[in-house]
């Protein structure tokens, strides 16, 4: 078998491309979007589940920005059992590997969750550290290095073939200490960023609208998140935040993500993995490279470190 220049491996999990569709964007496996070329796609993470079911915040749980959307979904999910009953951590689409997103407000929630799922043979968890810790009065999992290690760790803890993943929040003063937090933990992936905090005024209706911003606003914030962390961590990144084109894509390539997360983006262009997937192959070609791997990090000092010792 010859190169296939756009895989990569995470963890142990080998994706054909480095292209994800983010948590929040396609629902469980239930769902099979006809208009997407899944032969261009690596995976899909699930909504974000949670122990018990959640039913979400009223509506309207979405507003428009300036370049951007702020959505205050509230993690609506139907709970670990019917997850399980209804087999929904398995995306039945052949080559695209599923990746299980989970919160908990508590430790115990997330090794309880883990340990259900383990059962079920699943091997690729993302912890979604950016939702609030009860014992914090509710702030963020990863607003806190050491909540953040804790969480990692309970769940690297238990038995099992897991790939797992940690999700960060931009809403700190310096990612990367919660990124060697998560490493340090246990993570083998580190997913940055989940949305920013924000919020919107309905002046109509006399309200605000309390949620996390994305889009192409968020993306200089998602590239700085990984220009500073692959400086400092072994693990690899997906960077997400503010895809809309292939450009960006290989942006966050270029200053140290290995793989990308898709978000809103594929709302306003459903077809944003094709066009994704041809413009990192035309970039590859164009620079005579190989491998998608080989350009991981090109810009960013780290690999100019490392170039210079060799
Ligand atoms: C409608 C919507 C729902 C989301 N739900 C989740 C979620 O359940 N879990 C999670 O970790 N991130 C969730 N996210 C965050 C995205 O996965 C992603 O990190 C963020 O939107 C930034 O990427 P983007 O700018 O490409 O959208 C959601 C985003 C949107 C827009």
């Amino acid at each position: 078998m010859g190169i296939k220049p756009l895989e990569v491996k995470l963890g142990r999990l080998s994706l054909k491309t480095p292209i994800i569709m983010a948590s929040g964007i396609f629902s469980y496996g239930e769902v099979n979007l006809n208009y997407i070329d899944y032969k261009k796609l690596g995976a899909i993470t699930t909504k974000t589940m949670t122990f018990n079911p959640k039913k979400g915040n009223p509506q309207p749980r979405i507003w428009e920005t300036p370049s951007g959307m702020i959505n205050c979904i509230g993690l609506q999910n139907p709970g670990i059992k019917e997850f399980i009953k209804k087999k929904l951590y398995s995306i039945n689409i052949s080559g695209v590997k599923t990746i299980v997103s989970i919160s908990g407000e508590n430790i115990d929630e997330v090794k309880r969750i883990t340990d259900l799922l383990v059962k079920q043979g699943v091997n690729a968890i993302e912890l979604n550290l950016s939702c609030p810790n009860v014992n914090r009065e509710n702030m963020m999992v990863s607003q806190s290095p050491d909540d953040t290690y804790s969480f990692v760790k309970a769940v690297r803890d238990i038995d099992g073939d897991i790939t797992l993943i940690a999700k960060l929040s931009p809403n700190v003063t310096d990612i990367t200490e919660t990124a060697l937090a998560a490493e340090k933990g246990g993570a083998d992936v580190l997913n940055l960023i989940n949305t920013v905090k924000a919020v919107a005024v309905d002046i109509e209706k006399k309200r605000i609208i309390e949620g996390g911003l994305s889009g192409p606003a968020i993306k200089p914030i998602g590239l700085r998140a990984v220009f500073d962390v692959y400086k400092k961590v072994q693990i690899p990144i997906i960077g997400t935040g503010g895809i809309t084109t292939g450009q960006d894509a290989l942006e966050y390539i270029l200053l140290g993500a290995s793989a990308l997360g898709i978000g809103s983006g594929l709302f306003s262009n459903p077809y944003l993995i094709d066009k994704i997937y041809h413009y990192l192959i035309k970039f590859l070609k164009k620079n005579n490279i190989k491998k998608i791997t080989n350009a991981t990090g090109l810009l960013n000092e780290k690999k100019y470190k490392g170039a210079e010792k060799r």
